[in-house]
């Protein structure tokens, strides 16, 4: 190369440079959650065999011992003793938000500079998710500069419903500070089983933290022999043989409690502990007298029978409990639940009733609201701020409780608890309940939640003070099962909390989530691999991996290619209905498909554990034939409406009728409402020979007929949903069935997909 010709290519280099500059250079950081900013520049920094660790506060002295611990779990040795490659903490003097930090990596060191000991940990995060997993162990030179966008970014995990130890606790603690969630919601009471030593009332834990399997346990067991899934199974270490009885459960001691408090405040997190009440208390009443309503307590119609917020003794009960709680977590939030309350009892109940009328209370709902405001009186009182689940807006609202909005059918809680001046934590059921399954609150659901509604009126915005995920753990039994269910979605709960809306972007994010998941392997931490993609008719259309579909339709055979999108991991599959194996089938080559085939896929991780099985049906078949002898006279569809309770479609045509309507698309006609069952009968008029895609959505559930054979399932209890079947259709008229259920408010809907575009089916499509 001429120096002539050189200097021409360095100069289009330069000035490639400078136009993509700011776009390449900011995606080189695969930081979960994205940054406000970061600037990578030329230079690279290779970290020596040990970190020097230097912070200029004492008050940094415990951050740099978890500093050391986390890198040493890397493989990367680090103490305060100079000589490796410095990484420098510095609490400076600026004004900055809450959480504010800057790293910066220069050729010789790393340094953390920050106005808070919360924003050092946050600094602290974005470092050990840069250093390579791999043994390279060299940075790019960066710097930058973040600031988080909510002050509450929290994860909730119920140890009620099943167990987890203090060692548990902690690594989910680690996992938190790795993803700058700075808010752990920890319930420690239920139905099911009391977790925190109350030394006042000591039978709590010492019966009420252990009980015989329970309706839950037996079926994860099932779940777990029919799953092929281990991580169902109640783990050994969990259970006590007493003679010939097997207990399950645990608890957590005073002394266990403090530990953790000290461990998560290292990682900049606060604990808000929750002691659930009036409901969910049956734990506690089974051990003590004098605080239910009445000698039988058990389960009501939908919830377990409450406390009796008439008697004193209850009062006294919960504030003796709530006085050690505040002794233990020094925060300034404790949690009392209030949530899911069966009133019936309180109505029939003598010391409920004149406590009511003592005060003046018309009605049961103002008896919870009572007794959440005499609890409130006595957190004040104790300098502790009451958070409450949303049931609380229900009636007059404590002027001072957080609000913590579960429902998503509620939303008018939201609305009512900002207007009346209450804080407000977003954590609606249907986004943010990390317990529900993947495939219906997907990561992308999740990622793409706004958390202030965009009709919040700007003056109140301010009140939302963050987000927060949920994990019951009825059907999370074992640490493995935990974190196959929250990562990665705890990556997506991160991005959401921390990063303005206008600095996500959900293909960038995913990429990122690629880079990720071998981080979490590599500190030994499970996660669902990502769904599995594929490429239909791979010969024909060799194109970018899209979503599996449940079913596919083509006229002759074709080639498949199943793609894992996580890396390292395989996807392996049977078409005989059993559940793959580790040695099943390795999808790693396209698949010839000559006759119509059923896939069973499963994704195997490299260290040969295996996800959850999907069905797929690719149906190879000629157009099924139009119905020449149909006269249909008109448009649109037949809806029969049914009185019908049930949860599954096929039971919908034996309920009894309530109406018939005419629709011109498959929608809930006007005034259907309650627990409904619909039926649309009509015949899809279809223009041409061809494989047609359809895409049912509803909440609940749903089935597409056509030519009497079910084309998409979308069947079952479950929150909005889109399945998308494929059918191939001769042109004409096809005989179409559509069941659809629904309890109380839902929505469903028909389209027709065309190159990745979803229109509706009405009009001239429709002929009965
Ligand atoms: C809740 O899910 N009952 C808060
Ligand atoms: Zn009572």
């Amino acid at each position: 190369m001429t120096t002539n010709i050189r200097g021409i290519v360095a100069c289009i280099s330069a000035i490639a440079l400078i136009v993509s500059c700011d776009r390449t250079k900011r995606r080189e950081i695969a930081v979960i959650p994205e940054p406000l900013s970061a600037r990578t520049s030329d230079g690279t920094l290779t970290l020596k065999d040990n970190i020097y660790i230097s912070f200029n506060d004492t008050l940094l002295k415990p951050l740099s011992e978890y500093v050391a611990s986390s890198l040493g779990r890397m493989g990367i040795d680090a103490s305060t003793e100079s000589g490796g490659t410095p990484l420098n903490l510095r609490l400076t003097a600026s004004h900055r938000p809450e959480g504010s930090y800057t790293v910066e990596i220069n050729s010789k060191s790393i340094t953390i500079a920050a106005p808070s000991y919360e924003g050092i940990v946050n600094g602290v995060a974005t470092i050990l998710q840069m250093i390579p997993t791999d043994s390279s162990r060299t940075l790019r030179t960066a710097v930058i500069n973040d600031t988080p966008r909510m002050r509450w970014r929290g994860l909730m995990l119920d140890c009620a419903r099943h167990f987890f130890t203090v060692e548990e606790v902690e690594e989910l603690l680690d996992v938190m500070a790795l993803y700058k969630l700075n808010k752990f919601h920890w319930h420690l009471t239920d139905d099911q089983g009391w977790r925190i030593e109350i030394k006042r009332y000591p039978l709590l834990t010492k019966r009420g933290a252990w009980r015989r399997f329970n309706g839950h346990d037996r079926e994860c067991m099932r779940l777990a022999r029919v799953q092929d899934n281990d991580d169902l199974l109640i783990p050994e270490s969990k259970l006590r043989i007493n003679g010939t009885d097997t207990l399950y459960g645990g608890f957590y001691t005073q002394d266990d409690i403090r530990r953790v408090v000290r461990y998560a405040a290292v990682r900049g997190i606060d604990i808000i502990p929750e002691i659930d009440m009036p409901g969910h208390m049956l734990t506690a009443m089974e051990n003590y007298k004098g605080i239910s309503c009445f000698d039988n307590i058990g389960w009501g119609e939908t919830f377990s029978s409450p406390l009796c917020p008439g008697k004193e003794s209850t009062l006294e009960f919960a504030r003796n409990v709530y006085a050690e709680i505040f002794d233990l977590f020094p925060y300034e939030y404790v949690h009392i639940g209030a949530d899911e309350v069966e009133k019936n009892n309180w109505e029939r109940c003598p010391d409920c009733r004149r406590r009511m009328r003592e005060n003046g209370l018309e009605n049961t709902e103002q008896l919870q609201a009572w007794f959440v405001g005499e609890m409130e009186e006595f957190f004040d009182a104790n300098g502790k701020k009451l958070i409450g689940w949303d049931e609380i807006t229900d009636d007059e609202l404590p002027g001072r409780a957080t609000v913590a909005w579960w429902r998503s059918w509620a939303r008018n809680a939201v609305n009512k608890a900002l207007s009346n001046g209450n804080d407000v934590i977003i954590c609606p059921n249907e986004v943010f309940y990390f317990d529900y399954g993947q495939n219906e609150t997907t990561l992308k659901k999740l990622y793409e939640y706004e958390i202030i509604d965009p009709s919040t009126e700007l003056d109140l915005r301010d009140r939302i003070i963050g987000a927060q995920a949920n994990t019951w753990c009825e059907w999370i039994p074992s640490r493995e099962r935990l974190y196959y269910m929250i990562a990665p979605r705890i990556m997506a709960l991160s991005e959401l909390c921390w990063s303005d809306p206008s600095n996500k972007d959900w293909k960038r994010f995913s990429h990122k989530v690629t880079r990720h998941l071998p981080l979490l392997e590599s500190r030994g931490i499970p996660y669902r691999p990502l769904d599995i993609t594929a490429v239909a008719d791979y010969g024909a259309h060799n194109t970018e991996p899209q979503p599996l579909q449940a079913s596919y339709a083509y006229t002759s055979p074709i080639d498949m290619l199943f793609v894992s999108p996580t890396p390292g991991s395989t996807v392996r599959y049977t078409v005989d209905g059993t559940t793959p194996s580790v040695t099943s089938q390795a999808a790693d080559s396209p698949v010839k498909v000559t006759e119509t085939t059923d896939f069973s896929l499963r994704i195997f991780t490299a260290n040969g554990k295996g996800g959850e099985t999907v069905a797929s049906r690719v149906t190879i078949a000629p157009c099924s034939p139009a119905d020449t002898d149909a006269r249909p006279t008109g448009l649109g569809l037949e809806a029969v409406w049914h009185d019908y309770a049930g949860d599954i479609c096929s039971g919908i045509e034996e309920a009894p009728v309530r109406g018939t309507f005419k629709t011109s698309k498959v929608t809930i006609p006007p005034g259907v409402k309650g627990n409904i069952g619909l039926v649309f009968t009509s015949y899809i008029d279809v223009p041409r020979d061809h494989v047609y895609t359809f895409a049912l959505n509803s909440d609940d559930g749903s089935q597409l007929w056509i030519d009497g054979s079910l084309t998409v399932d979308n069947d079952g209890e479950h929150a909005p949903r889109t399945v998308t079947g494929q059918k191939a259709l001769a042109k004409g008229l096809h005989p179409v069935k559509i069941y659809y259920f629904d309890h109380n408010g839902g929505t469903v809907s028909l389209s027709l997909v065309e190159n990745g575009h979803e229109t509706i089916i009405d009009g001239e499509m429709w002929k009965m």
